[in-house]
């Protein structure tokens, strides 16, 4: 009869010891925080560069970071990791917040801790955020590639970084007329914030005819005869990055115009072309309505109702 007891008494007696063994290699503590200095000795390369960075800076230069923060702020309590030496089968070694195994989420949980003020303030409801892009997809904190490594990029310049994901928006700017993207004498962060912002697009403004009037302020009015498209959008004749049509206009003149003035009591279409003579015909060439109309953005002359001047 005793011997139906002995199974039991088996399996009770192994846990007993498997857990006793558990507990004395993985003590189920929490990691706790060792100091950069613990890390210097394995990982001499981040450990300089973290020296040299915007982040080593900050904590050295009349304590920008309270405490020491050092490698732990972003990568966790390193105790378990330093205590397993080395040993990638140890479970303590993957105590350690390693970032290619973070979620996007997860990861920018640890950048927004601290940078939670300035642009990064609009972090949580751009369109990046939302499609799971991270701070990391664009910036390398350990290897950063632009100048100095003062913005930590992961790209020599900031249209660089941009254009590994936004391929259209750099066809865009090889077209005949653009925005002097391409030129180098302005970046996609003139326009954009890659932070998020409170206007549309991540614009740098809540609207898009207040961004552009930002740079082109002859255009700003109030002017004493007002064209009301351009009042509501710069966009609706002009295109954002880049056209085959001259001043990087949506459509080609006339027919931009034609758009929306199909009534005018003077309108040329392509069939006037042939007869030079027929009066009509000249609002086809060259500049088009704007040889008549140069005003079109806004008049200040007593007469300009029609921007002819
Ligand atoms: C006794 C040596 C040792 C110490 C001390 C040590 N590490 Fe490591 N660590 C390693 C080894 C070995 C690896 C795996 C190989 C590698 O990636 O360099 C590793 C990997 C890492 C990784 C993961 C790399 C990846 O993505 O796979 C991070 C992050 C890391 N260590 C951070 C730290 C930090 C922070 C400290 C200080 C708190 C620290 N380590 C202290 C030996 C050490
Ligand atoms: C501001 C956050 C931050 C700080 C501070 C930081 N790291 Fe990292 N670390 C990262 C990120 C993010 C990665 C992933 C690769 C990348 O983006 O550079 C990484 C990667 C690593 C790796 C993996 C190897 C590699 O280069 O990809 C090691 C090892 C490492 N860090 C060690 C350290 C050590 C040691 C310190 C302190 C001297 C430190 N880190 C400080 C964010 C940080
Ligand atoms: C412990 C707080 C802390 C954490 C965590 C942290 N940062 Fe920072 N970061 C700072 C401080 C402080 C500065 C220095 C700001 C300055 O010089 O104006 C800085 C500087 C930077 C800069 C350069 C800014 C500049 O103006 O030159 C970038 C880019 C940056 N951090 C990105 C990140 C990313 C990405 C992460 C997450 C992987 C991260 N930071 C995590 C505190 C932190
Ligand atoms: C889509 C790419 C991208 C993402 C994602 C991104 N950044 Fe940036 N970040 C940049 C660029 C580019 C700059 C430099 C802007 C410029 O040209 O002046 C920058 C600049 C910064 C700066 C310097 C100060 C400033 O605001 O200009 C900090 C700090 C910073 N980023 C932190 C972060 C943090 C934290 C995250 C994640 C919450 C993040 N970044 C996500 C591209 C990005
Ligand atoms: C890692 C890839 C990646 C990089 C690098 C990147 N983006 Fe994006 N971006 C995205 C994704 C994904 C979306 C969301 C697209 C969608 O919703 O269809 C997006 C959306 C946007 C939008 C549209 C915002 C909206 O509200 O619809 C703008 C503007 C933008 N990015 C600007 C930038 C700028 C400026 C940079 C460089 C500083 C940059 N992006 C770098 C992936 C990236
Ligand atoms: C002169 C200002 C300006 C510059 C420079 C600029 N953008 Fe834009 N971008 C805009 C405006 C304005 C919109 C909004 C268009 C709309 O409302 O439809 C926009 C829209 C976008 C969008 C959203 C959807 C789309 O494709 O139209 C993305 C993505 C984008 N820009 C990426 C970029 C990238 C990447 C760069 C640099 C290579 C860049 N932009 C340079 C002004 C600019
Ligand atoms: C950050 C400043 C800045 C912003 C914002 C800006 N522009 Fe420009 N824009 C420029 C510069 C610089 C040029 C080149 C001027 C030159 O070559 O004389 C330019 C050129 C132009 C041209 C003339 C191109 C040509 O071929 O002559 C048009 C049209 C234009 N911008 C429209 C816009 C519109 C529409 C917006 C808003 C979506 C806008 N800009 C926003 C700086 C800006
Ligand atoms: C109704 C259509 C239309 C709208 C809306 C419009 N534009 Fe234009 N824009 C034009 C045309 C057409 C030209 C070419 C004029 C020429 O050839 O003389 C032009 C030329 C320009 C130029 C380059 C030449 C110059 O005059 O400096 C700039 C800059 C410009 N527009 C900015 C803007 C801005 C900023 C807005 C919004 C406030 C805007 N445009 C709205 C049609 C428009
Ligand atoms: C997006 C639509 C749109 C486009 C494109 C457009 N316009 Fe207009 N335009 C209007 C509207 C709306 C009015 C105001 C009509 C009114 O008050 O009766 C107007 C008014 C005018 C007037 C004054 C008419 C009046 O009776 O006061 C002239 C002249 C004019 N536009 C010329 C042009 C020229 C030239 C172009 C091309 C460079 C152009 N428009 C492109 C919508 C547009
Ligand atoms: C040869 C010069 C010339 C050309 C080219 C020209 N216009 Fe005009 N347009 C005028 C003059 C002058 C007026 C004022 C008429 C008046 O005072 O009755 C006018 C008036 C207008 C008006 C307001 C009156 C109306 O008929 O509704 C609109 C709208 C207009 N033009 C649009 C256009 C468009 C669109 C084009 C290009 C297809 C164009 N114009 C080409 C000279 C021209």
């Amino acid at each position: 009869m005793r011997r139906r007891w002995l199974p039991i008494a088996v399996l009770l007696a192994c846990s007993v010891f498997t857990l006793m063994v558990a507990r004395s290699s993985f003590s189920d503590a929490p990691a706790q925080r060792v100091g950069s200095e613990a890390c210097k000795e394995c990982h001499d390369k981040q450990y300089q560069q973290f020296g040299a960075s915007a982040h080593g800076r900050a904590e050295k230069d009349a304590g920008r970071i309270a405490g020491d923060a050092g490698c732990e702020s972003c990568h966790g309590p390193g105790s378990l990791h330093v205590q397993a030496d080395g040993d990638e089968n140890s479970p303590g070694f993957k105590t350690i917040k390693r970032y290619s195994k973070l979620s996007a989420e997860e990861a920018n949980a640890t950048c927004v801790g601290c940078h939670k003020g300035g642009d990064q303030f609009y972090w949580q409801h751009s369109a990046h955020a939302r499609k799971n892009v991270s701070c990391v997809s664009c910036h390398n904190i350990h290897n950063s590639q632009d100048a100095g490594h003062t913005k930590l990029l992961s790209k020599p310049t900031t249209t660089a970084v941009c254009i590994t994901c936004h391929k259209a928006n750099h066809f865009a700017l090889g077209k005949s007329a653009h925005m002097p993207v391409t030129e180098g004498d302005m970046t996609c962060s003139d326009c954009h914030s890659p932070h998020g912002s409170a206007g549309p697009k991540q614009i740098r403004a809540l609207t898009t005819n207040e961004l552009c009037l930002s740079c082109h302020a002859d255009k700003r009015g109030p002017f004493l005869w007002e064209h009301s498209p351009v009042r509501e959008n710069c966009l609706n004749c002009h295109e954002a990055h880049g056209s085959n049509n001259d001043k990087v206009l949506a459509a080609k003149r006339p027919y931009l115009c034609q758009r929306c003035h199909i009534a005018t009591r003077h309108p040329a279409t392509m069939y006037d072309l042939p007869d030079l003579t027929n009066s009509s015909g000249n609002r086809s060439l060259n500049r088009s309505c704007t040889n008549c109309h140069p005003q079109l953005h806004g008049s200040n002359h007593p007469s300009g109702k029609y921007f002819t001047r």
